[in-house]
């Protein structure tokens, strides 16, 4: 099997030596050419092509709050690319915050260690700090209850891949849209790519106002807080885990922390083309027995992680490898 690599991508010129730090913005335009050469690295990461080059670039992936998918994601999409990888997990304690040193210095370091940081914090806002020190490019993997990026792109991607358009999709966003930072960021571009959206929560974990006013037509967002009413309508379900480390109050936690469980048997009333997803960890609010569904599509977007996150780490770092096997 033969693999040709074609440099020069323009199309990508938009990510080149950026800054991921929000969804903001967004456009098909700057998503569609990525998901392409995600599509292309899926093809060859399930077939055990080798697509690393002789880049000397390095990643760092500096993370302050735990992670199993983002990543190791992350890391193993670095290495596939053939981008060296330096991993500060724990970095709260392992790193030199510990001793009180601000994210603004550490981003005046980071150029000399790496060509592309990855960062996830527990404060809204970290990545953003990060960069405005710092002289290579900062992804957000994760602030707080801000944003995850890069998770939006791997949860656009999944439904590019199930639906091949995602106009006119019916989307329930259900569980803790207060404090999940990847519901923050995927709202706002299903909005603006065309989708109905409806927000699936108690009162307490509503979309905060923040994110709701920078959603131009947020009026196509509907409030519900009965997953059951509105399961038969949709084509998509999003489930996300009531966060328990953002509750500032635990007795609102013990409130709400079973707000929400899908089990097998209430996709009965589901549509046969309904997809799940779920950003992962789940806690209880999916049941183990939801996964024998086919409809159930959480490990195949949690798989699509890794060439979602090649793709983009090609464009920022330039790379562009088009990947034709043939
Ligand atoms: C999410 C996160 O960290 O925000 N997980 C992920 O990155 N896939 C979701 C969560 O923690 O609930």
């Amino acid at each position: 099997m033969g693999v040709a690599l074609v440099r020069d991508e323009p199309t990508m010129e938009g990510w080149f030596q950026s800054n991921v730090l929000s969804s903001i913005g967004w456009t098909l335009d700057k998503g569609n050419p990525l998901f392409d050469l995600a599509s292309e690295y899926k093809k060859c990461v399930q077939q055990r092509i080798d697509v690393s080059s002789k880049t000397r670039l390095s990643a760092m992936t500096l993370f302050y709050e735990p992670s199993t998918r983002t990543r190791l994601s992350f890391e193993s999409a670095a290495h596939k690319l053939g981008i060296r990888v330096l991993t500060v997990a724990d970095a709260g304690a392992s790193s030199s915050a510990s001793k009180g040193e601000t994210l603004e210095d550490m981003g005046k370091l980071l150029g000399s260690y790496a060509d592309v940081v990855i960062i996830r914090h527990p404060e809204l806002g970290a990545a953003r700090r990060l960069s405005s020190t710092a002289q290579v490019p900062i992804i957000n993997a994760g602030d707080g209850a801000g944003e995850h990026p890069t998770q939006a792109l791997v949860d656009l991607f999944t439904l590019r891949e199930a639906f091949g358009t995602l106009k006119g999709l019916k989307v329930g966003l259900c569980g803790d849209l207060l404090n999940g930072r990847t519901i923050h960021s995927l709202l706002r571009l299903l909005c603006a790519f065309g989708c109905e959206v409806t927000a699936i929560s108690p009162p307490e974990l509503a979309i905060p106002n923040e994110v709701l006013q920078r959603i131009p037509n947020r009026d196509a967002i509907h409030a519900e807080s009965d997953l059951h009413t509105v399961l038969p309508s949709l084509d998509v379900l999003y489930m996300t885990r009531i966060q328990k480390e953002r509750f500032y109050d635990i007795d609102v936690y013990e409130r709400v922390k079973h707000s929400y469980r899908l089990e097998r048997k209430d996709l009965e009333e589901a549509s046969d083309h309904l997809r799940i997803l779920h950003p992962l960890p789940r806690v209880d609010e999916v049941a183990p027995d939801v996964d024998q569904d086919s409809r159930a599509l959480y490990f195949i977007q949690s798989a699509n992680g890794v060439p979602v996150r090649m793709a983009l780490l090609s464009a920022i770092l330039g790379l562009q490898n088009r990947v034709h096997a043939g």
